[in-house]
């Protein structure tokens, strides 16, 4: 089974508030997009990525990643549409997306769908571009465990403060068993007919991918996450990025 890994970066990134959309946005010298697409590569495990950029920043991802087996297309206005997009750009199912860009980087449009076709029984990987230094061996383990027979699998970390339900007005009312909570990152790994079915079901309300899979009550399964895999959302964790990346000889490169 080929894998393929679709990466959403089409967020504008409200919470960061940069000059430019997050995806975008250097760390360590690297464009965040980059290294998340570099740290899949990386793993070994994946064979092609699918990118779903804003679409005034299609021709600016596919110069950034060019070499590289990933196609991009223009994302939608949430997360899910984004992924959606992206998923229809893996068999290049319609027209419309490589309309939009269904492009191979660095290549010519017209060799994106031809000889590379990964068949129906493929694994996908889903991972926010937001999280650009999961480790590989995070994708690796993600993708083992589908392999293993399993349909849908997420990394996850236990968390580690304590838990309140708080009302609007800022009291609190009871302190939540965090025992049985998990916190889930991506990527997050699924055979490919599962995730078209979840996806076809999907309404406008949808969190994570992974929460689509529950919806239609299909069991989703666990891997241990790592702390690196974090999500870069504020400044904060765009500084933790940087002084990561700093004490890791070749990591701006
Ligand atoms: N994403 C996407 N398409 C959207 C919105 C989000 O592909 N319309 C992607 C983001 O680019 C990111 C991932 O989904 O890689 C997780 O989203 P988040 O961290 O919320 O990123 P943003 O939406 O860009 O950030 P914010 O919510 O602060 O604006
Ligand atoms: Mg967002």
């Amino acid at each position: 089974m080929s894998v393929v890994a679709v990466v959403p970066a089409a967020g504008s990134g409200q919470r960061l508030g940069a000059a430019l959309p997050k995806a975008f946005v250097p760390v360590g010298g690297v464009p965040i997009l980059v290294r998340a697409v570099d740290g899949l590569l990386c793993s070994g495990v994946v064979d092609r990525v699918v990118v779903a950029v804003p679409a005034d920043q299609v021709d600016a991802a596919r110069s950034l990643l060019a070499g590289r087996p990933v196609m991009v297309v223009a994302g939608g206005s949430d997360r899910t549409d984004s992924v959606r997009n992206a998923l229809h750009a893996i068999d290049g199912a319609s027209g419309g997306e490589r309309v939009h860009g269904g492009e191979r980087a660095g290549t010519h449009a017209g060799d994106a769908h031809t000889d590379d076709t990964p068949g129906a029984d493929h694994i996908v990987l889903v991972h926010d571009a937001a999280r650009p230094l999961a480790p590989p061996e995070l994708t690796a383990a993600v993708v083992a465990a589908v392999r293993s027979g399993r349909h849908a699998v997420v990394p996850v970390l236990p968390l580690a403060d304590t838990v309140k339900q708080v009302d609007g007005a800022g009291r609190v009312h009871g302190t939540v068993d965090r025992s049985v909570l998990r916190a889930v990152q991506t990527p997050q790994g699924f055979t490919r007919a599962l995730l078209d079915r979840a996806y076809a079901a999907a309404g406008p309300t949808a969190t994570d991918d992974a929460g689509l899979v529950e919806a239609l009550g299909e069991p989703v399964h666990t891997v241990p996450g790592h702390a690196s895999a974090f999500k870069v959302t504020t400044p904060w964790d765009l500084e933790l990025a940087e002084m990561l990346l700093a004490r890791t000889p070749g990591a701006g490169t």
